[in-house]
């Protein structure tokens, strides 16, 4: 069967990340992706795990610590916004899980200029075949103005150096999220 935009978000991670690499969690809400990429990052890689939530934070700590994932992670109380200040790269692997924390919160989102700003940054520091995943959830007030951004950001990537993905099953009822994926290319290739 088809895999769900979740599911699929961690096979996409999965292929790359490499144990002692770093990876990102942009939005750490209930920590699953952060135990994903402690796990496939191992004790000799790192994680930066961001939210604004103390929340999330709580919650992913208590995951990690039954899982003995806290040692490779950092879990940062502040918005992705601020990855420029405290990830230097290269980054082998980012996800980003956009809306609200399930169970959580609803009013508390994640907003269009502050992911861009983090994907901008990232983008930067990203490594040869590395990804960012972005998993939008746009169903709720000002999703879809979030989509559009991220949808118009990956857009406009250029093609030399960026293979950009979306995903979306096309059919389904209560808007479905919808997956991106950026991979940067090995080598600068004007190749189409
Ligand atoms: C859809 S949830 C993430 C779910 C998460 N990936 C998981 O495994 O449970 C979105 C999260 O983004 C967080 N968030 C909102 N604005 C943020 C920001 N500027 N920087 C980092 N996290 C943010 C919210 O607090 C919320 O926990």
């Amino acid at each position: 069967m088809l895999p769900t935009a979740m599911r699929y978000s961690h096979t996409l991670l999965k292929e790359v990340l490499q144990p002692g690499q770093t990876a990102v969690d942009a939005t750490m809400g209930n920590g699953f992706d952060t135990e994903l990429l402690a796990s496939l990052v191992g004790p000799t890689g790192q994680v930066f795990a961001f939210d604004i939530q103390e929340q999330a934070l709580q919650a992913t700590k208590k995951r990690l610590a039954e899982k003995e994932l806290l040692a490779q992670v950092q879990l940062i109380h502040q918005g992705h916004e601020t990855l420029a200040d405290i990830v230097s790269g290269p980054v082998h692997a980012a996800i980003f899980n956009l809306g609200y924390l399930p169970k959580g919160d609803k009013a508390i989102i994640t907003l269009p200029d502050t992911t861009k700003t983090a994907l901008e940054a990232l983008l930067t520091r990203l490594a040869p075949k590395g990804r960012i995943i972005l998993v939008c959830y746009y169903g709720h007030a000002g999703g879809e103005a979030e989509l559009k951004e991220v949808h118009s950001f990956c857009q406009q990537l250029p093609q030399e150096a960026f293979n950009v993905l979306s995903y979306q099953f096309i059919n389904q009822r209560n808007q479905p999220p919808i997956l991106f994926c950026i991979e940067r290319k090995n080598h600068q290739s004007s190749a189409r």
